[in-house]
């Protein structure tokens, strides 16, 4: 195959604006989406081209390895350099991703056991501050934890998952998408939203991450509070969704009439379904999320992905980046298509080792 413009591995696309690409330079929080779905293209058809993009976007992310201001390391690491290293099998995908993950680990605050979302750890103005989302950058803990054995690894990411089950996630399955904790003892002190609708309301793509994020966790860890976490928020989920399976941006939105969906929501929601189809302690459990899945994914297969002749660029279309800030409102997203391209990956392994 021919491909016609080289020069994107030297930027990120990150979301679509009037449908067409606006790249970040240092990947932003979305970075290794991009680079996970080049890895993912050359898995699937062996093309060594995609395998040259992926690893020209990976070169472009490494120094990130370094960044102290943020918890997006996992998201940005582990579909990069730790794909990469499970590909390629060259130790600079293996070093990079280790130093990333020393990075993410040393966010940890042991006395509050969490990590704090945003800018360095010291900061007194946000270090007591975390959001949902984290759970899905403590992969890239488990994943360096199962390389190295280092305990930090470990217990930063354990701490964190038990922190965020009991703070993030409500009685009735539903999650914040935000908790100021006491730094001490990290105990709740109130719960808030960023991208949500309220304080009070469940912004479905920080429940997305709940599922996706407390499933995995609860494979590596065998935790019970994690996989009630798992299957509470999935509940929570599968029951408030619209008939075609697709969230709007918030769950909890006092009128849905002119709202847009998140379609990343549910691509990510769809691999959280799988990964308990496939690693749920109760094996009867099962089925239910693998048909809970496969009902997601059709409807985002025949209705929300893009079509030749749309004039728009990106996989899935009718995403929501960030309602309240209106960015990137019914767009293509660079990690729905990441997440979609992932559940069709992972339903075509489950379905191949039956
Ligand atoms: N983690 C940022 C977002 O989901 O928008």
């Amino acid at each position: 195959a021919v491909y016609h413009n080289i020069e994107f591995i030297e930027r990120f696309p990150e979301t679509t604006e009037a449908g067409q690409w606006r790249y970040t330079a240092d990947g932003g929080w979305t970075g290794g989406f991009w680079a996970g779905l080049l890895w993912d293209l050359y898995e699937r058809t062996g093309d060594p081209q995609f395998r040259d993009w992926a690893a020209a976007a990976c070169r472009a992310l490494e120094s990130r390895a370094e960044d102290a201001t943020t918890h997006d390391l996992g998201m940005i690491f582990t579909p990069s350099h730790a794909a990469g290293y499970r590909i390629m099998v060259d130790d600079y995908y293996r070093t990079t991703a280790l130093r990333a993950a020393d990075t993410l680990a040393a966010r940890y605050n042991p006395q509050g056991r969490y990590i704090p979302a945003w800018g360095l750890a010291s900061d007194p103005a946000q270090n007591n501050l975390t959001i949902i989302d984290t759970m899905m950058n403590l992969p890239l803990l488990w994943w360096a934890y199962s390389q190295s054995l280092g305990e930090t690894y470990a217990d930063a990411g354990v701490g964190h998952m038990i922190t965020a089950a009991r703070a993030h996630v409500r009685a009735d399955g539903s999650t914040a998408q935000a908790c100021e904790l006491d730094r001490a003892t990290g105990e709740l002190i109130a719960q808030r939203t960023i991208q949500g609708y309220s304080d009070t309301s469940c912004w479905s793509r920080g429940q997305a991450w709940a599922i996706y994020g407390f499933a995995l966790a609860g494979r590596r860890t065998s935790r019970a509070e994690v996989i009630s976490a798992a299957e509470a928020t999935s509940a929570y989920f599968l029951d408030h969704l619209p008939a075609d399976g697709v969230p709007y941006w918030d769950f909890a939105l006092p009128s849905t009439a002119d709202e847009p969906k998140d379609s990343s929501a549910a691509a990510i929601a769809a691999c959280g379904l799988l990964e308990l189809a496939e690693s749920h302690p109760d094996v009867t459990a099962r089925p239910a999320y693998w048909n809970a899945a496969l009902d997601i994914l059709e409807s985002l297969t025949a209705n929300y992905l893009n079509r030749a002749g749309s004039g728009r660029e990106g996989i899935l279309l009718h995403g929501c980046a960030h309602r309240p800030a209106g960015q990137a409102v019914d767009e293509a997203l660079i990690w729905g298509d990441y997440y979609y391209v992932e559940a069709l990956l992972r339903l075509w392994q489950m379905q191949a080792a039956e």
